[in-house]
């Protein structure tokens, strides 16, 4: 049993942490994403792959409601998504976002960075913020660099940096949207690293990049997109040595004889 099915009970299992009922959205006449079917279980690593304008961005940003959709149903651990306000705030909280570009607060440190949405969202008091601040930017291997400006800093260590800020939060689920897609290629491995690190450690993660290496080490499952829908999801093993669908055969022949 080596393929995962997208056909699930009606009932949820426990540990469904991130649930896409028939999802679909459109930008004016664009269908970009087309009746979205995807269950994420706690744990879980998805890896999210496919052609430029295929909907992978638009498919994380539904999670956490940076864009919302037309129909279907999305659940976080249970929840729908709120639409606003401070349940919103709490939602974003709990679905951590790692983009392309790093998105830090120029104007405050890299502490400051990741102390702030503790202090604002979680009321996490001063102290234990900056403890906690402190640590992860230990963990993810910038902690000599709490004190500098962000762009005082390399972008693999900005992106170190956004990731430790996310994890701050405390978060249920991280999704990353090619987060090594703007860095110099020495700075990629440094920054895979601590993703691959924090998928040991359990962490829920939905993954869109571009590294193939990581999404055989890392994955869980593959999730490959074109044309807004999910044409083919498989563990990575079976989805690389043997694609059935020729949308993926032909992404992959692109992408792996270059
Ligand atoms: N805010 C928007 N308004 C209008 N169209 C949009 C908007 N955002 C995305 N699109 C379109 O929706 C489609 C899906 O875009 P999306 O960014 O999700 O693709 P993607 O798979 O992430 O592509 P890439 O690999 O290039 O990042 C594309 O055709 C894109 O041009
Ligand atoms: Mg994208």
């Amino acid at each position: 049993m080596t393929e995962v099915s997208v056909v699930k009970d009606a009932v949820p299992a426990a540990d469904d942490l991130v649930v896409l009922k028939s999802v679909n959205k459109h930008f004016g006449a664009l269908h970009v994403l087309q009746d979205i079917d995807l269950t994420i279980t706690r744990g879980e690593v998805v890896v999210v792959i496919g052609p430029s304008g295929s909907g992978k961005s638009t498919l994380c940003r539904t999670i956490n409601r940076l864009e919302s959709i037309d129909s279907g149903d999305i659940r976080i651990d249970g929840k729908p998504l709120p639409a606003e306000g401070k349940a919103l705030a709490r939602l974003r909280a709990d679905v951590g976002m790692v983009f392309q570009s790093f998105n830090l607060f120029a104007h405050k440190t890299v502490l400051e960075n990741v102390m702030l949405g503790q202090l604002k969202v979680r009321k996490t008091d001063k102290k234990q913020a900056e403890e906690k601040a402190r640590s992860l930017l230990d963990r993810v291997g910038v902690g000599t660099q709490a004190d500098k400006y962000p762009a005082q800093l390399s972008g693999g260590q900005q992106q170190r940096v956004a990731i430790a800020r996310a994890l701050a939060m405390g978060p249920k689920v991280m999704l990353f949207d090619e987060p090594t897609s703007a860095l110099d290629p020495e700075m990629i491995n440094e920054v895979l690293e601590v993703m691959q690190q924090l998928a040991r450690d359990g962490m829920t993660m939905v993954v869109v990049t571009h590294e193939m290496g990581f999404a055989r080490s890392a994955a869980n499952r593959v999730v490959f997109m074109a044309d807004g829908r999910i044409v083919e999801e498989a563990v990575p093993d079976q989805f690389f040595s043997n694609p059935r669908s020729d949308r993926a055969k032909d992404f992959l022949s692109k992408i792996l004889h270059h």
